[in-house]
């Protein structure tokens, strides 16, 4: 029997709790991740990206949310209903999560130091000496000067991208098998950015983690990513490897989100946006999720589930007029 897959989600259905009862933000989501891959998750504001994210560890607050269905195998464990002390191992020894906002991570009240130490010892079973020569370690892969003197101060001695540093450091410092990093560039200066996607490249490079990259700047994804899932109001609409992406992408959203894509060249400096706003989930359109955005809206596009389809090798498209529509990668 062949080796399941490192991370495979199926048919996943997240609900929150309105005045309106249960409303489903993220619909029947599938994809899987395999050993060593980065998987990016793309698409609008509110699109679903962070609570599927989040659902795969248990980490949605429940209430307001709940794990409606579907399933989340780790190497083929079930971590869906896992039993909270079990999934509190499998959470930062196993997968780990970066977050765009690194104070959600990092505690005020204790230094850098002592907090990536708490964790290798929690989870590692390191002793305290060790777990502290550890976390300077970390830190000076991570890239931050004086490891061993910055790991004595606090979370608000640093700057914002050497705080992302911090974070990174703490959530590879258990050497994970996946990292789950949600936007963790989005609120940094393009320099910094730049310099902190090297670095995530190089640790998993260095660590042979797979890494799910959740963003909604598609550049980022050319930058870091093998395969990409794009989502639209909690629904999959395309799913392709990188270049299938940008070369053929078989969905209107893609081609749409591709064009608003800041150019570099000849075209630069005409940003583009896709006309209309993102759909709230108590008020989705019938049909297809995006055909009140769509410039090739059609009346069967406005009736019924639109299925997946397959299109091409790991390329699947949710639109009912992909195999008539010539769309627009880039070049
Ligand atoms: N705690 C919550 N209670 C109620 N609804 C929520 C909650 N968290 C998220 N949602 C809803 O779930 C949907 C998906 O949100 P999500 O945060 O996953 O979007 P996103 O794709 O990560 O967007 P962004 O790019 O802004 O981070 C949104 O409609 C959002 O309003
Ligand atoms: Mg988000």
């Amino acid at each position: 029997m062949s080796e399941p897959p490192l991370l495979e989600v199926t048919d996943l259905d997240v609900d929150f709790a309105t005045d309106h009862g249960w409303e489903r933000v993220v619909n029947h989501v599938s994809f899987t991740v395999d050993r060593g891959e980065t998987l990016g998750l793309v698409g609008e504001s509110g699109s679903g990206k962070s609570v599927t994210c989040m659902a795969l560890t248990a980490l949605i607050p429940m209430p307001p949310g709940r794990v409606a269905g579907g399933s989340v195998r780790l190497e083929g464990r079930e971590l869906i209903g896992m039993p909270a002390a079990e999934l509190e191992q499998v959470r930062g020894a196993e997968v780990a999560n970066i977050f765009q906002e690194p104070m959600t991570s990092l505690n005020p009240a204790f230094t850098v130091g002592e907090q990536i130490a708490e964790m290798v010892r929690r989870h590692k079973g390191l002793s305290r000496r060790a777990a502290r020569g550890r976390a300077v370690e970390m830190l000076d892969r991570v890239g931050i000067p004086n490891a061993s003197r910055r790991a004595e101060e606090y979370p608000h001695q640093f700057s914002g991208g050497m705080r992302q540093r911090v974070m990174i450091a703490m959530a590879v410092s258990c050497e994970p098998k996946l990292l789950i990093a949600d936007e963790p560039t989005t609120a940094l200066d393009v320099t910094i950015q730049a310099q902190v996607l090297d670095l995530l490249r190089d640790m998993q490079a260095e660590l042979g983690m797979s890494v799910v990259f959740i963003t909604h700047d598609l550049g980022v994804v050319a930058h870091s990513c093998d395969h990409v899932v794009v989502l639209y109001g909690g629904r999959v609409m395309e799913e392709a490897p990188i270049d299938e992406l940008y070369f053929r992408p078989a969905h209107p959203y893609t081609e749409g989100l591709l064009t608003a894509m800041p150019q570099i060249g000849p075209r630069a400096g005409r940003l583009a946006s896709i006309p209309g706003s993102t759909p709230v989930p108590s008020s989705l359109p019938a049909g297809c999720v995006f055909n009140p955005r769509c410039p090739y809206v059609v009346e069967r596009c406005r009736e019924g589930e639109i299925p997946l389809v397959e299109v091409g090798p790991g390329h699947r498209s949710r639109c009912v007029r992909v195999s008539e529509l010539n769309l627009v990668g880039t070049s």
